[in-house]
């Protein structure tokens, strides 16, 4: 369980990494930039952010995180990892089947892969705040980093939920692609 500030690595500082970890360190937490081609102090070295942290953010292409979690699983131990990955042009979005496989020791949460890093950056529209479906276990933490980016957590399940939050992102991905909706797009759970 991840108590007040944390330790977090962020894998992959483009558009995804760079907004949630900006957001994170805006939040108070101590945000580390892993990177393969490290330039200290904006980014180190994957393993040497690995190694400080309590919580770990994939935020690399999702094609790259079979051989990622291959090299680094076992650092990863005892960690919180949350996969915010996409493996667009791939068979599933996720690679969940590696996860136990390379990385057992690690504690996997599937968040902020539902919606555009637009909406990480400013998480509200015309007033209402987006929610952000995600899931993993209830004890991580979890839902404190989604509420310290500005999102309303709305946990699914256990990780094995993966499937369920990966269908908000299809949704997403064909409101905004194949109809050309704009990419602020967010959605509500409504209930009594
Ligand atoms: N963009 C969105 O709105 C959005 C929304 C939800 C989810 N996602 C998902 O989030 C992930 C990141 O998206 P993004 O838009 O932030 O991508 P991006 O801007 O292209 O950044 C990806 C980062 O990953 C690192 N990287 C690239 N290839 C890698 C490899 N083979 N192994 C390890 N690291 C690698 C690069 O950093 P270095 O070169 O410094 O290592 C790069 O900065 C993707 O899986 C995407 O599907 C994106």
């Amino acid at each position: 369980m991840v108590r007040g500030m944390a330790g977090i690595a962020v894998i992959g500082s483009g558009n995804i990494g760079a907004t949630i970890g900006a957001a994170w360190r805006r939040a108070g937490h101590d945000v580390a930039f892993a990177s393969r081609s490290p330039e200290p102090p904006d980014t180190v070295a994957i393993p040497d952010a690995i190694a400080g942290a309590e919580v770990v953010l994939l935020a690399v292409p999702g094609a790259a995180v079979p051989q990622l979690l291959a090299d680094h699983g076992a650092a990863l131990d005892g960690r919180v990892v949350i996969d915010a990955t996409n493996d667009i042009g791939g068979e599933r979005l996720n690679h969940a089947d590696v996860y136990a496989e390379s990385a057992p020791g690690a504690r996997f949460v599937r968040a902020f892969n539902t919606l555009g890093f637009e909406l990480f950056e400013n998480p509200s529209i015309g007033g209402d705040v987006a929610d952000l479906f995600w899931c993993g276990p209830e004890d991580a933490g979890v839902e404190q980093l989604i509420s310290d980016v500005g999102l309303r957590p709305v946990r699914v399940g256990d990780i094995d939920a993966v499937e369920v939050v990966d269908g908000a992102c299809r949704l997403w991905l064909t409101l905004v692609f194949r109809q050309g909706r704009p990419r602020r797009l967010a959605f509500r759970m409504l209930q009594d």
